[in-house]
């Protein structure tokens, strides 16, 4: 089946979740966080996931807004950075002015521009997903916001796989779907959608029960991938 739908990771894929804490960094306010922020988003996004893994798991949901800031919680005080109130609050600001990678507007604009739908599945929060695509101006390339809230549980559940097809109406064959997250292609790959994983840090292939179909560097190549 042709490609109808390309379907969109948020953090990481399409907005560079690293840039909270490396913009914080270049304010003067936040000298220790100079050399300490790439180990604290590291960390910080670490700990995010694995909340949200095991919150599934224990049956014990709550939304992404609050696995995100319990994370940086737990990784201010690893990096000795807990203390600053100031420092936390702007970190949690700029978490919802996330830029999105250079190259995103053009890539979704030709997606769209060819007639395919286009859309994000996150587990960020409604409003969260709001703000960060508001922010990157790129709502007009988009058809939709899926987010995990709808089903009240974190990918790689498969109900949450399930929404795009129960908002699209189409088939898992007819499915592009990008992420960052090695884990997240891998389940989406286990589904049944075409995958492809943005795999900018050049890590291993996770070892899960299946693979990406497609490795990229950046997402310049998925219109290609998609057929147009
Ligand atoms: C998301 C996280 C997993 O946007 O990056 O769903």
């Amino acid at each position: 089946m042709p490609v109808t739908t390309c379907v969109f990771d948020a953090y990481g894929t399409l907005f560079d979740v690293a840039a909270a804490a490396r913009v914080a960094a270049e304010q003067p306010e936040f000298p220790a966080l100079a050399t300490a922020w790439p180990q604290l988003a590291d960390y910080w996004r670490a700990k995010q996931l694995n909340y949200s893994w095991l919150r599934a798991v224990m049956g014990a949901h709550t939304d992404f807004w609050t696995v995100t800031q319990d994370g940086l919680d737990w990784a201010l005080e690893k990096t000795g950075l807990d203390g600053d109130p100031a420092l936390r609050q702007r970190l949690l600001d700029l978490y919802w002015e996330l830029q999105a990678f250079a190259e995103v507007p053009a890539m979704l604009k030709s997606l769209k521009d060819a007639g395919l739908h286009t859309a994000i599945l996150s587990n960020g929060s409604p409003a969260m997903l709001d703000g960060a695509v508001q922010s990157a101006g790129i709502g007009d390339v988009l058809d939709d916001c899926l987010s995990v809230e709808a089903v009240g549980i974190f990918k790689p559940d498969a109900r949450i796989y399930d929404l795009v097809g129960a908002r699209f109406g189409c088939t898992r064959d007819e499915v592009l779907f990008v992420s960052s997250n090695g884990w997240d292609a891998a389940a989406a790959a286990h589904y049944g959608f075409h995958t492809a994983w943005v795999n900018r840090a050049g890590d291993p292939v996770d070892r899960l029960p299946a693979a990406p179909d497609t490795i990229l560097s950046d997402l310049t190549g998925i219109p290609a991938l998609a057929g147009v």
